[in-house]
């Protein structure tokens, strides 16, 4: 079966819809097809300012909403970063295998580096998406379900994967991005012009564990625009579309279905469907997340095996590696 391997970082006490719709759904969709592992990148949340007490709790919290969410940890590999040492030991590799420049001109980079202010920036930010490479190439990884936004890093795995084999042989598989067309990238409800981000968590984002009431009020406050027809046009209008792309995520209807349903409809009806659909959707999954969260033994159990059997594959890739370079096995 073909390789998955997908993360998140643990950088909020819940996910947003955007990580649902542009990542998790995906998950879930192909771990029948896929040997998949899918990880809490614990290590990649402290390149930001955080407490050791709220990435405990977030770190457990975000692998609970991947369970909750559908990953089965009978069929896909569920595993914390900081528990499989390989990552590490890769990134580094990866890090001196890539250009000063070529690390620079990465957008997440430049964009975190210029809202904190170059001072306040640790390097970590900068190295970041070398432990992000290290992530995926340990598993030999055919594919990466992700949203938009992670494009870039994925292009940068891909050169960097290339480039360690023409120069020491073939050692990573290259791995494609499997990014959905239609829920690649969700909006902000009040800027339908931004990605859904934890970094605006105001008005416009959906945290799914928040309390389903006032999400339902965020979505009936969505920024729409000054026409009155229920259509999907991303440019004439972006808040629109976002509502019907969510709107057709989360019921399975079909874009253009749903543009017949509100003919002679207005914006008030969509808004007030999608408020509906998505609380029946946030319902049970809160409630499964709060018992997951309470059995933090349970919680660990999963991580440990995950941890387990990432070791052993990511060991075999990280050896190989080691051997190409030409450090010395220790006898
Ligand atoms: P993170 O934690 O920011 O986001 C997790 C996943 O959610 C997707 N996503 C979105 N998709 C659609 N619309 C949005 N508004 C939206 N916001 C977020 C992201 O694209 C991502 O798939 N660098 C990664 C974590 C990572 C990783 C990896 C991913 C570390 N190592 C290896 C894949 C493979 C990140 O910051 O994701």
């Amino acid at each position: 079966r073909p390789r998955i391997f997908s993360g998140m970082q643990p950088t909020a006490d819940s996910l947003h819809l955007g990580n649902y719709l542009g990542a998790l759904t995906s998950w879930v969709a192909l771990q029948d097809t896929h040997d998949a592992f899918y990880c809490v990148v614990d290590m990649h949340s402290i390149t930001v300012e955080f407490e050791p007490e709220v990435l405990r709790r977030r770190s457990r919290a975000t692998a609970a909403q991947f369970l909750a969410g559908g990953v089965d940890p009978e069929r896909s590999t569920l595993l914390l970063q900081s528990h499989v040492a390989a990552h590490a030991e890769l990134s580094w590799v990866m890090t001196c295998l890539t250009g000063f420049g070529e690390a620079s001109r990465m957008t997440q980079f430049k964009d975190k580096s210029q809202r904190i202010g170059a001072d306040r920036t640790g390097a970590g930010i900068f190295a970041y998406p070398m432990l992000m490479a290290a992530d995926i190439l340990l598993y030999q990884t055919d594919l990466v379900p992700v949203g938009e936004d992670q494009r870039q890093h994925l292009e940068l795995t891909r050169n960097l994967a290339q480039r360690f084999n023409s120069r020491f042989g073939q050692t990573f598989v290259v791995p494609e991005p499997y990014i959905v067309k239609q829920t690649a990238k969700i909006y902000d409800l009040q800027q339908p012009d931004k990605q859904m981000s934890k970094s605006l968590p105001g008005p416009g984002c959906l945290y799914l564990l928040d309390d389903p009431k006032a999400n339902a009020k965020k979505i009936r406050s969505a920024v729409t625009d000054t026409g009155r027809e229920v259509r999907f046009d991303p440019a004439e209008k972006p808040g629109v579309s976002n509502l019907l792309t969510m709107l057709s995520a989360l019921s399975g209807r079909e874009v253009a279905a749903l543009e017949e349903d509100y003919t002679g409809k207005g914006y008030g009806d969509l808004k007030k469907d999608l408020a509906d659909v998505f609380v029946e959707f946030v319902t049970p999954f809160r409630e499964r997340v709060q018992a997951l969260v309470g059995d933090t033994e349970g919680l660990d159990a999963i991580l440990a095996r995950g941890a387990e059997r990432a070791r052993a594959v990511a060991g075999e890739t990280l050896a190989a590696t080691y051997d190409r370079v030409g450090f010395l096995p220790a006898k």
